[in-house]
């Protein structure tokens, strides 16, 4: 596999094969010198046209962790500023010398466009409401840690369905895995056409919390709403928020689970974030490892997989 532009490249048997990866980089990652030769020589650049705090930061220390260089990118000191095109950023980029681009955008499709511009591998960290494959990864990875496998699982995708590109490489993979994927949301915050989204559909979370194996929230995205599409965020909370009460209709073995950043307060609430059903943290931590397995399968040569560097043992 050359690019990761979406869950679908993957499909069931690429998802199982990164989680399999991914086993052995958290392996790594809890080393004293979490650090192994497998990259050494290639370079991995971040190209963010869009904030990000976790993907970017986890993407680098992935990058470092296999003894990649890494070259970051920020519009905001670029000469994008003096309107250089995203095709003229890219070849001058690939220009210096690139194995990888880490590619977030707002728009969908620009790490397809790029894919067919350059000769380095594309990896998709969010193209605007679209994919985000790597964030699929590390939410599949993270249930897999906590209840062995997907299957049979029943998993709800709570809020803002419409503008989440984590919530459409989500149904990709945890379908892909066999889970049964519900969406719960307001009827304004569901996609148009949810034709061939392998989901049930509910409106009420009261009506299924409490046979919920995964409740997993998602970030209510005002920076992308062009419209009033709720009457408030209190009604949101009051309707689909996950606060204190709806804690204890969850069961005691279900998984709370949150993209970031979040909303405290909005679509969860504090003393659920923090609840100990919570593996919020876990998904964090689980990124890096689940990104250092995507970089290997893309840029590594099947060498030296997690033995230290000389000099480190
Ligand atoms: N989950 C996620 O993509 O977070 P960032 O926007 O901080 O990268």
């Amino acid at each position: 596999m050359k690019h990761l532009l979406s869950v679908q490249d993957l499909g069931a048997e690429g998802v199982h094969e990164v989680m399999r990866l991914t086993d052995s980089f958290v392996e790594v990652s809890g080393r004293a010198i979490p650090r192994v030769p497998a990259l050494r020589g290639k370079t991995v650049v971040s190209l963010f046209y869009e904030d990000s705090t976790r993907t970017r930061l986890s993407f680098e220390t992935a990058a470092k962790r296999l003894s990649a260089d890494t070259m970051t990118f920020s519009v905001s000191s670029s000469s994008v500023n003096k309107g250089e095109s995203l095709r003229d950023t890219v070849e001058t980029i690939e220009a210096m010398g690139i194995d990888a681009v880490v590619v977030r955008h707002k728009s969908s499709g620009v790490p397809w466009r790029i894919a067919s511009w350059v000769n380095a591998s594309v990896i998709n960290a969010g193209d605007g409401w679209h994919q985000h494959p790597t964030q699929a990864l590390l939410d599949c990875y993270t249930i897999r840690s906590r209840k062995g496998d997907l299957g049979g699982l029943r998993i709800a995708i709570v809020g803002d369905v419409m503008h989440s590109r984590v919530a459409r490489s989500d149904v990709d993979a945890f379908a892909a895995l066999g889970a049964e994927v519900l969406l719960v949301a307001p009827p304004t915050l569901l996609p148009a056409s949810l034709e061939g989204w392998p989901v049930k559909i509910t409106h009420s979370l009261d009506e299924v919390i409490g046979g919920l194996d995964v409740i997993y929230l998602l970030r209510i995205q005002r920076e992308r709403m062009t419209e009033a599409l709720l009457p408030s965020l209190r009604e949101y909370r009051a309707v689909y928020g996950l606060t204190a009460d709806r804690l204890r209709a969850l069961r005691r073995d279900a998984l709370v689970m949150h993209p970031g950043p979040m909303n405290r307060g909005v679509e969860i609430d504090a003393e659920a974030a923090e609840d100990e059903r919570s593996v919020i943290t876990a998904q964090v931590s689980n990124g890096v490892a689940v990104r250092m397995a995507v970089l290997y399968l893309l840029l590594g040569s099947g060498a030296d997989l997690v033995a230290p560097p000389a000099g480190d043992q």
